[in-house]
C-alpha cells in the first residue's frame, strides 16, 4: 500500500507527504477472550486485523461493512479511545508527524484537539444536565483554548455554523429534536477547530429525511473548514452520499478500498458486490437500511480458514479455503484482497440507480 517508508528519522519531523493526514500501518486490535473460573485468556477476537490505510487531507473516507466487521473498533483505535494491540498510526499536524500510539504530554493535547468524534446516538452522547454552552464549551475548556466571554463567543459561533440559534445557548438537550441534538454533537466536535473528524454512524438514529440534512451539513462544514472525515456506517446509501473513497471491512480486515465511483460501478471483491446487490432500489424514508450480504456472518472468534469470506462466496475455489488473500493494488488507487479479483466480472450499481437511491438535500 501507500505506506511511507519509515526512516529512522525522529518522529516530530514531517515524515508523511503533504497531502496525507493519517497513515495507518498494520493496525490490530485483538480483544482477549477469557474463560474458566480463573478467567484465563483462551484466545483472541480479532476485531481489527492488520489494517493499512492512508487518509488524505480534505477527503471523506467512508467505512462500510456488516455489523461486527470492526468499523467502530477501527475508529476508536484511530481516536486512541482503544489502545491498539499493535501497529502504527501517524498523524500529520502543524507540519509535524505525530506517532499516535506513542503520544504523551503536549503532543497528546495537540492530537486530542485535532482529532474529534461524532457519535451515533445524539441522546446518549449528550449529558442531560449540561446546557448547550457547557456541552459545546467543554472541549474548549479541557483543551485550554479559551474561557469566559471568549469561550462563549466561540461556542456561539460553532452553534450558528451547525444551524442552531444563539438563543439556544442555555437550553438543555431534552428540549431539542434528534436532528438538533446531532447538530449539537457536531458543534462540540467543530468548536476546537479539528483537522480530522471520525463520525461513527452519526445519522443512523435519525429519520432518512433528517439524515440528508445532517449529511449535507457535514459536507458544507467540510468545505468551509477544510475538514477530513472518516465516516463509519452500516448503510451503503449514506456511505455513497458522503464519501470520496470507500473502505469495505469484513471480519476485521479491509477487503476493498477504492474511489467511490469506481467501487460502486466496478467492485472488485465479491463481498462488495453482495453488499451493493442488497442496496434497496428505492429509499424508505423512515427506515435506516443496514447492509447485509447473503449467508451468515462468520463467528468472530472462529473465523474460517483461508479467505474469511469463502463460505459465503459464490466464486470460491479450493485455493480460497486454504490460502488467505492479502490486500493489494489491483488498479491505480484500487485495493482488494481476493485471489481472483482480476478474473471476476462483478456487478456494480449503475449511476442511474445510484441517483434514485438516496434523497437529495432537504
Ligand atoms: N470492548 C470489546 N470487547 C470485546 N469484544 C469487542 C469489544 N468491542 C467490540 N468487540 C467485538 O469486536 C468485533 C467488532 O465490533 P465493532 O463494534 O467494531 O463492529 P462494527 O463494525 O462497528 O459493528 P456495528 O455495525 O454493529 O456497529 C465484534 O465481534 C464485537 O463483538
Ligand atoms: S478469495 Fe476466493 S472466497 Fe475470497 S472473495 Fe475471492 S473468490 Fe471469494
Ligand atoms: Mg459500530
Amino acid at each position: 500500500m501507500q505506506n511511507v517508508a519509515l526512516t529512522n528519522a525522529p518522529l516530530g519531523q514531517a515524515l508523511l507527504g503533504d497531502d496525507v493526514l493519517l497513515d495507518v500501518q498494520g493496525l490490530k486490535k485483538y480483544f482477549p477472550i477469557q474463560s474458566g473460573l480463573l478467567r484465563r485468556t483462551a484466545g483472541y477476537l480479532k476485531a481489527v486485523d492488520d489494517v493499512n490505510l492512508v487518509i488524505r487531507l480534505g477527503e471523506t473516507l467512508g467505512v462500510v461493512g456488516e455489523s461486527g466487521s470492526g468499523k467502530t473498533t477501527l475508529g476508536r483505535c484511530l481516536l486512541r479511545l482503544y489502545e491498539p494491540t499493535s501497529g502504527r498510526i501517524l498523524l500529520n499536524v502543524d507540519g509535524r508527524t505525530l506517532s499516535v500510539t506513542e503520544l504523551t504530554g503536549r503532543d497528546m493535547r495537540l492530537f486530542r484537539r485535532n482529532v474529534q468524534i461524532i457519535f451515533q446516538d445524539p441522546v446518549a452522547s449528550l449529558n442531560p444536565r449540561m446546557n448547550i454552552l457547557e456541552t459545546v464549551g467543554e472541549p474548549v475548556l479541557v483543551n485550554g483554548l479559551a474561557r469566559g466571554r471568549e469561550l462563549e463567543e466561540r461556542v456561539k459561533d460553532a452553534i450558528v455554523q451547525v444551524g442552531l440559534r444563539v438563543e439556544h445557548l442555555r437550553r438543555y438537550p431534552h428540549s431539542f429534536s434528534g436532528g438538533q441534538r446531532q447538530r449539537i454533537g457536531i458543534a462540540r466536535a467543530l468548536v476546537v477547530n479539528p483537522k480530522l473528524i471520525v463520525a461513527d454512524e452519526p445519522t443512523s438514529a435519525l429519520d432518512v429525511s433528517i439524515q440528508a440534512q445532517i449529511l449535507n451539513l457535514l459536507h458544507d462544514l467540510q468545505d468551509k473548514f477544510d475538514l477530513t472525515y472518516i465516516f463509519v456506517s452500516h448503510n451503503m446509501a449514506v456511505i455513497r452520499h458522503i464519501s470520496d473513497r470507500i473502505a469495505v471491512m469484513y471480519a476485521g480486515k479491509l477487503v476493498e478500498l477504492a474511489p467511490k465511483q469506481e467501487l460502486l460501478t466496478h467492485p472488485r471483491h465479491p463481498y462488495t458486490e453482495s453488499l451493493l446487490a442488497a442496496v434497496p432500489r428505492s429509499v424508505n424514508r423512515k427506515r435506516d437500511r443496514r447492509v447485509v450480504a447473503p449467508g451468515e456472518p462468520p463467528d468472530p472468534i472462529n473465523l474460517p480458514s483461508g479467505c474469511a469470506f469463502h463460505l459465503r462466496c459464490k466464486y470460491a475455489q479450493e485455493r480460497c479455503r486454504v490460502e488467505e488473500p492479502h490486500l493489494r493494488e489491483a488498479a491505480t488507487g484500487c485495493f482488494v484482497s481476493c485471489h481472483f479479483a482480476e478474473s471476476l466480472e462483478l456487478q456494480g450499481i449503475s449511476s442511474a440507480r445510484q441517483a434514485i437511491s438516496y434523497p437529495s438535500a432537504a
